[in-house]
Formats: structure tokens, C-alpha cells, sequence
């Protein structure tokens, strides 16, 4: 699906070319930059490493680029690995100990770290210590070693699955945000640059509309529509082009694909409107329920077209109106 926020084969090199490479390039999550840039300032001024840093928010908006601007203001190297791929203490414990003074180790998916790797790490990050067994059995001993001054970066799409001792080990806390429309069309507006396409001001804000609210999709949504260009022999992104991309894409002008518009109009027909419990919901779409819940879910909420309560998911009045589907006063006591 073209509009799942995580990343993609296809991601991967685009995100290469188009990601900024300073905070000036970063467009918007202004309150993020000003809190990162003070803690690297002052880092600076003591010399030392800048503290354990976590960031969180939806799939696409920016976390792992922030992490490289980071490491990349603080002339310092970068390590990037993932929660999932440190299996064993040991896989841990070689990464930490070949990173240098001032270093970043940059963990994405931090959420998913094993139980026991996430407990060698929590000495590392207070104390600078790796506590590692030698031997087996009665004759084991516990060493400990000294490890460079590093600083860890995390980044998750989950703080809820965050425990709280790891929670606790950041000195800084970071939310990104939705980016508005203006923004993604100024990303749209850099990436066409770099990428020597060229777009006019409502071809771009056609593109950003339905981009929702997210870099990563704003920039794939740019590539399919310059490729139609190109077999239409359009010189030109205008509005009739982009729109006609996006049509044959069967994105809406929200930005919701079929998929999502399935998962509404699955609540509102098989559930009046819900409330309905994720797993029902997963069954009753054929969808994954850590899909629901990572790709679909948060832009419904964040565009106000879905609600969570404590009994399950709603609909909201905004989805009934967009689907055309007719809002009765029942529905409106379901949201409170
Ligand atoms: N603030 C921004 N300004 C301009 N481009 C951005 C910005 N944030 C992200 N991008 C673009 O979006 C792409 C995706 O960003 P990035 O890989 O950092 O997302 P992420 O938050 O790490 O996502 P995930 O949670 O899936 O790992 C980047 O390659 C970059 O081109
Ligand atoms: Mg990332």
C-alpha cells in the first residue's frame, strides 16, 4: 500500500537522496529542534556527550533523520541497529564496546528489544558499565567494563510498550508530530529540487493534502506522480496531473486508501459505528492487528475519523460524512 507509513524496499534509496542533512533542511517539528539544538549547544560547551535522547511518534515523520542530524552536529560517528536485530546480550555488548567517546548509538524499534538485552543496557546508559558473566555454573563471575561515553538515541512508534526503567534512562523525551500541510509542501517543494522534477504550487499542495500529514508518504506520492508525468510527456506537476495519479492510485482527498476506508466502513456496517475491539476489528477486516495499529489507526485518530474508548473503536461523525454514511443522535452517544 503506497500510503503505509513504514518503511519500504522502495524507501530505502529515495530516503537516501532526499533526507536533510541539518536542522535548516528539517522542515518543521519546531519545539523538537529547539529542544535538540540547546542540549547539543550545551553539550558542546561542556564537552561531553549529549544525554540519552528518545524519540517517538508515527512511522515516517522523521526519526531516524533527526538521529543523523544529531550525531551529524555533534561531529560524531552514528551506529544505527534496531531493537529486533540485537538478539543476544553478546550482539549488545559488542556494539557498546566498539563505539568511541561521544558516539551515538541510534536503536530503532527500541520497543522491541529483548527483556534480557534491555537489562545489560540500563547499567550502560547510567554508568557508562557493561556487566558481563564469565564462566558457567558455581565458578561464574560477573565482570564489569568501562564503556566510551556514548549517547543513546531511541526511537519507537509505541512509548506505551516502553518499560519504565528504560523510559527513565533518557534525560530527554521527544513527541514528533504531524507535520501541517504547508510543511509536507515545503518538503514536497526541496524534494522536487533535489530530484529535478518540476511542480507547480498546486500540483505540490494537491500532493501534500493527501500525504497524511507525513514525509515519508509525501515523497513516494511525488515519485508516482512524476512518473505519470513522464509517460504522459507532462513537463510539468500541475493540479490535473497530480490529481490524476491520485485517482489511479484510489487515494481520496484525505489521503485514505481503500483499506482504510474497508476499516471504517467494516465499523459503521458490521459494528454500527462501534464500539469494537481491535481483534474483532482485525478479524472482521483480514488485517494484522499490529497493522491496524501502527499504519491505519493513528491517522484515523489524528484526523479525527476514528476514536478509541476503553470499550473499543468508534467512528466519528467526520468518517460518517466523509463515507456518506448518515450520523444519527445514537452514534453521538457512543463517542461519550
Ligand atoms: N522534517 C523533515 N523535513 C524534510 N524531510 C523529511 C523530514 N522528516 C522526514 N523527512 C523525509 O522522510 C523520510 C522518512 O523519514 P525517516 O526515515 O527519518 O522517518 P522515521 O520517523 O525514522 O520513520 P520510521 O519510524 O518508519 O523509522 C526521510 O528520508 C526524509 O526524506
Ligand atoms: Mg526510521
Amino acid at each position: 500500500m503506497i500510503t503505509n507509513s513504514q518503511e519500504q524496499s522502495e524507501d530505502i534509496q529515495l530516503d537516501q537522496t532526499l533526507r536533510p542533512q541539518n536542522f535548516q533542511e528539517y522542515v518543521g517539528q519546531e519545539k523538537t529542534k529547539k529542544n535538540l539544538k540547546i542540549l547539543i549547544e550545551a553539550a558542546k560547551k561542556r564537552k561531553e556527550a549529549i544525554e540519552h535522547v528518545l524519540l517517538y511518534g508515527p512511522a515516517g515523520l522523521g526519526k531516524t533523520t533527526l538521529s543523523h542530524i544529531i550525531a551529524k552536529e555533534m561531529n560524531v560517528n552514528i551506529k544505527i541497529t534496531s531493537g529486533p536485530a540485537i538478539e543476544k546480550v553478546g550482539d549488545l555488548g559488542s556494539i557498546l564496546t566498539n563505539l568511541q567517546d561521544g558516539d551515538v548509538l541510534f536503536i530503532d524499534e527500541i520497543h522491541r528489544l529483548n527483556k534480557l538485552v534491555e537489562e545489560i543496557l540500563y547499567p550502560a546508559m547510567e554508568d557508562y558499565k557493561l556487566d558481563i558473566i564469565v564462566g558457567k555454573g558455581p565458578s561464574a563471575r560477573t565482570l564489569q567494563l568501562d564503556l566510551p561515553k556514548f549517547t543513546l538515541i531511541g526511537a519507537t512508534t509505541r512509548l506505551g510498550s516502553i518499560s519504565n526503567p528504560l523510559r527513565n534512562r533518557f534525560g530527554v523525551i521527544n513527541r514528533l508530530e504531524f507535520y501541517t500541510t504547508e510543511e509536507i509542501q515545503k518538503i514536497i517543494q526541496r524534494s522536487s529540487k533535489i530530484l529535478n522534477i518540476e511542480i507547480d504550487e498546486k500540483g505540490s499542495k494537491i500532493i501534500a493534502q493527501c500525504s497524511r500529514q507525513t514525509p515519508r508518504i509525501a515523497n513516494r506520492l511525488l515519485k508516482r506522480v512524476r512518473d505519470l508525468a513522464q509517460i504522459k510527456n507532462k513537463p510539468i506537476i500541475d493540479e490535473s496531473i497530480s490529481q490524476e495519479a491520485l485517482n489511479t492510485l484510489e487515494i481520496d482527498n484525505f489521503g485514505l486508501e481503500p483499506t482504510d476506508r474497508e476499516i471504517i466502513k467494516t465499523i459503521i456496517e458490521k459494528f454500527q459505528g462501534g464500539p469494537v475491539g481491535i481483534q474483532t476489528l482485525a478479524a472482521a477486516t483480514a488485517e494484522e492487528i499490529r497493522t491496524i495499529e501502527d499504519v491505519y489507526e493513528p491517522f484515523l485518530i489524528q484526523i479525527g475519523f476514528l476514536a478509541r474508548t476503553p470499550r473499543g473503536r468508534v467512528v466519528t461523525k467526520n468518517a460518517y460524512d466523509h463515507l456518506g454514511y448518515k450520523f444519527t443522535q445514537a452514534q453521538q452517544q457512543k463517542l461519550i
